[in-house]
């Protein structure tokens, strides 16, 4: 019974340690794309610059509703590019989880499959003239 009881509690050790792996690897993932593809304009730390780039951080925008915060990041609006040529659908799942809950913010998290179902329909009505045309 001890052996039993030592096992289980071996077992739940390593996969709590791996867990938290993943989530770390998530995020740090997602501290990189933010690097390379959104931080010049949105500013490190998501604070944004003066009247041009909005803040990211504490932006009711980003922690509000999931569907319009993914249909931005597939379309872009006015000065705010689309990358959806840019990213995979895996890596824009990442970025929008990341700016989420970064800096202090605390959103929920957006489930893949909505950023998937977003991809496939702005990419199906896709006519060659880019996406949203
Ligand atoms: C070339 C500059 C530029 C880059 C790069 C850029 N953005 Fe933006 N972003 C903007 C501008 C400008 C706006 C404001 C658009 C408007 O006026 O409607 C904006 C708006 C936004 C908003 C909406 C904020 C609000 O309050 O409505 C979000 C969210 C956002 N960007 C996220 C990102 C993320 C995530 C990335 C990186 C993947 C990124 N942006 C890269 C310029 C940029």
């Amino acid at each position: 019974m001890k052996k039993i009881y030592f096992t289980l509690m071996a077992v739940m050790g390593i996969s709590a340690l791996f867990s938290t792996a993943n989530a770390q690897d998530h995020s740090a993932e997602g501290a990189q794309i933010y690097t390379d593809f959104c931080e010049a304009c949105h500013q490190p730390g998501g604070e944004g610059f003066e009247d041009v780039y909005p803040a990211l951080k504490d932006n009711v925008f980003v922690l509000g509703d999931q569907e319009e915060l993914i249909y931005l990041m597939l379309e872009g609006r006015a000065g705010m590019p689309t990358f959806i040529a840019d990213l995979e659908v895996e890596e824009l799942t990442t970025i929008i989880n990341y700016i989420r809950n970064s800096w202090g913010n605390a959103g929920g998290e957006v489930p893949h499959d909505q950023v998937v179902e977003a991809y496939d329909f702005i990419a199906e009505e896709d006519d060659g003239f880019g996406p949203g045309n």
